[in-house]
């Protein structure tokens, strides 16, 4: 078992795109960040120094975080931001885990450029599930804006409203030939003909679930999130935030171009937009110049189906370990709601949806950040910072067989707060989402912190449990699951990692509108089922430093 040592630097740095000189947050002086390269079981150490004058924390997504939950990076629930100044050296080992995941910032809406790549190769001697690619590439989706980040989320929120589309979409941060000023600032994969290539594609947008495709070439993914999964072959992907898809692709087409594309998915009712895409091109070697690159749409911005086909066929390679009893069983509403204006939003003008102000709610609890580190005070016994009531079905009565999605909750007024779910060490969790909203129905990205979850099914319309048949032999084992728009998805794991680990809506919006919440798995009896001390370099809150109980 080795150790990868990485230094990463938060700097402000000066990016020209789109005709536009700005700063921007990056790591090194990078956008995309620097990819932190590692073999399944490795230790990794990563010295992060907050050269920026913004409060950071970075966020290791996919990685199981076992026993480390202190590593896990979401400000204010695993730990107090890095101040300027400051840095702490995350530390985790990558416990039985391959393929693709991503690291990015968890602090604000940073990680709108503070983002980047976790490769874990195979052990030494261990080699891939399918032939081995003649090479390997990743492809980060990004959205970019001429915004400052911290303004747009600071504007976005006190407008009660929705997010402004992205400025351009970006593949390894270009926007590609679609946008001003980018022609020169397009991403190009040079192959050659007759091989196999592993696309390793990252979906790192902030607000925006995205598809993907590659003109005249099928793709056929290999890795979800991370683990192995049966070849699927399909010809166009969608990746919610936070999700990865490990894809081969044979070059055997006619020598020439072919575009690289990607673009939103939007399924909300009442939005329309024109299509909009960004691209890059793959180009055979001996293409010449005045050849036309050959250019693909992609789906229409609301086709669910290309969606669901891939949800449909993912199925892992296996040996898996679904859990078949249940001993927690959850269910879990996600969605949008209107709030009305209230004290804790004095600053919002309130012109939002129906003279309200957006928010977002599980079980309609809107969940409302702590100042403080959830799991230190949870860890410390401090009262006073979050609750553990967390309520393990909606709050609203719900009618699983007769409510349509659109009228649960039918009040549009969720209770906010900071409550979180306890979990006993062991058990065996099962967790339906069910995607409502009281605005519009929505598809959500919905991602587990210190896990990977078997997506046991998946459907349409309401959870019904009279009327389902789950896949206990080969479902996938994702980290990010795309609750489907006005569905459901099961969920199940096995809660052996101790620790206070969020689980949210990937679109980053919503998890400021309080699409949130916190289970905290308690310990259970063995050195091995114990989450270790805080470690000593903790970054601290202002607030608690001067407090008598710490
Ligand atoms: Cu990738 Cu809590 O996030």
């Amino acid at each position: 078992r080795s150790t990868q040592f990485f230094d990463f630097k938060v700097q402000v740095t000066r990016i020209t795109k789109l005709c536009n000189t700005k700063d921007i947050v990056t790591i090194n002086g990078m956008y995309p960040g620097p990819v932190v390269y590692a073999q399944e079981d490795d230790k990794v150490a990563v010295k992060v120094t907050n050269e920026s004058p913004h409060n950071i924390t970075i966020h290791w997504h996919g990685v199981r975080q076992k026993l480390s939950c202190w590593y896990d990076g979401p400000s204010y629930i695993t730990q107090c931001p890095i101040q300027p100044g400051q840095s702490f050296t995350y530390e985790f080992t990558l416990v039985k885990q391959k393929g693709t995941l991503l690291w990015h910032a968890h602090s604000s809406w940073l990680r709108g450029t503070v983002y980047g790549a976790i490769v874990v190769y195979p052990k030494t001697g261990v080699s891939y599930p399918f032939k081995p690619p003649y090479e390997e590439h990743i492809i980060i989706l990004g959205e970019y804006w001429l915004k400052d980040l911290v303004q747009l989320e600071h504007d976005v929120l006190s407008s009660g409203g929705s997010p402004p589309l992205a400025d351009a979409f970006t593949i390894n941060g270009s926007p590609g030939p679609n946008y001003n000023c980018s022609t020169n600032d397009t991403y190009k994969l040079d192959v050659i003909p007759g091989k196999t290539y592993l696309l390793r594609i990252i979906n790192a947008a902030l607000n925006m679930e995205n598809f993907f495709a590659v003109a005249n070439h099928n793709l056929t993914i290999v890795e979800a999130d991370g683990e192995y999964t049966k070849p699927l072959t399909v010809n166009q992907i969608m990746l919610g935030p936070g999700q990865t898809i490990n894809s081969l692709i044979t070059t055997d087409q006619q020598i020439g171009r072919y575009s690289i594309s990607m673009g939103p998915y939007m399924s909300a009712k009442n939005v329309s937009f024109q299509n909009i895409s960004s691209i890059g091109y793959i180009q055979y070697s001996g293409f010449s110049s005045n050849m036309l690159p050959l250019i693909s749409p992609l789906p229409t911005f609301n086709d669910t189906l290309t969606t669901k086909t891939v949800m449909d066929g993912l199925r892992s390679l296996g040996p898996i370990d679904v859990p078949r009893e249940i001993d927690a069983d959850l269910f879990i509403t996600v969605g949008l709601n209107v709030e009305k204006c209230t004290s804790r939003t004095p600053s919002q003008n309130c012109k939002g949806v129906k003279g309200g102000v957006m928010a977002a709610s599980m079980n309609n609890i809107t969940f409302i950040s702590p100042n403080i580190s959830l799991l230190e005070a949870y860890y410390r016994k401090v009262n006073g910072y979050f609750t553990y009531d967390f309520p393990g079905v909606p709050l609203k009565n719900y009618d699983f067989v007769n409510q349509a999605p659109n009228n649960v909750p039918n009040d549009t007024q969720s209770i906010i707060g900071t409550r979180t779910k306890i979990i006993e060490y062991g058990s065996k969790v099962q967790i339906i989402l069910q995607d409502t909203g009281t605005v519009t129905t929505e598809n959500h990205p919905i991602h587990l912190h210190g896990y990977s979850f078997y997506v046991v099914g998946h459907g349409e319309g309401n959870y019904n449990p009279q009327n389902v048949s789950f896949n206990l032999v080969d479902p996938p084992y994702l980290n990010t699951i795309g609750v489907p728009v006005g569905g459901w998805a099961a969920i199940r794991f096995v809660a052996d990692n101790p620790g206070a680990w969020f689980m949210h809506c990937h679109l980053e919006v919503h998890m400021s509108w309080g699409l949130s919440v916190v289970l905290i798995v308690k310990n259970g009896q063995g050195k091995q089922e114990t989450l270790p001390r805080p470690p000593p370099n903790l970054p601290r809150c202002l607030i608690w430093s001067s407090a008598s109980k710490y």
